[in-house]
């Protein structure tokens, strides 16, 4: 069996992350999308409220291959503990490439035998993060067709009383 792990802040999951996944899915028979719990990260969203956002969306899209845990530590670590022989990510812009080329070269002298495959972003979604997302919500914007659907109205909630 094919396993893969996707992981990230997702602070909160957004569309475009949501097209990395789908397409993840489509290439393992498991996907793990493992959500970073990193105190010094100061996230807006708890790592509970993240999962169960990322955990409603599995269910809408009926993305039955994936499942959704929580890590601290090392990425590779958790790759080993699920028995995942990749590491999924995605790539919007040439700015992410730097950024992607040093996770990589760090995984890989931790552990040469976890290789990464990436996903180029949709052309709609190039310029899509999850710190767009807060800023336009913040400040009352539409965030429609940004986040999956399932949860725009708990993320608009969520960022009206910050
Ligand atoms: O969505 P993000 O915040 O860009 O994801 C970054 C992430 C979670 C992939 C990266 O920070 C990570 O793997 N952190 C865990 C600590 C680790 O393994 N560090 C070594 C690789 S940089």
């Amino acid at each position: 069996m094919t396993v893969g792990v996707y992981p990230g802040s997702f602070d909160p999951f957004t569309v475009g992350h949501l097209d990395v996944l789908t397409n993840a899915a489509g290439l393992f028979d498991l996907v793990y999308v493992a959500v970073l719990h990193n105190v010094d990260k100061r996230p807006t969203f708890t790592v509970d409220e993240r999962m169960d956002m990322i955990r409603n969306v599995l269910v809408a899209e009926k993305l039955d291959n994936v499942r959704c845990g929580t890590f601290d530590g090392l990425l590779v670590d958790y790759a080993r503990a699920v028995n995942a022989t990749h590491i999924v990510r995605g790539l919007r812009a040439t700015s992410d490439f730097e950024y992607e080329f040093q996770i990589d070269a760090v995984n890989r002298h931790l552990d040469n035998s976890l290789r990464t495959v990436y996903f180029m972003a949709s052309p709609g979604h190039s310029f899509l993060s999850s710190s767009n997302v807060k800023e336009i919500g913040l400040w009352g914007g539409s965030i429609r067709g940004l986040v999956p659907s399932v949860n725009e109205e708990i993320i608009c909630e969520r960022l009206a009383k910050k």
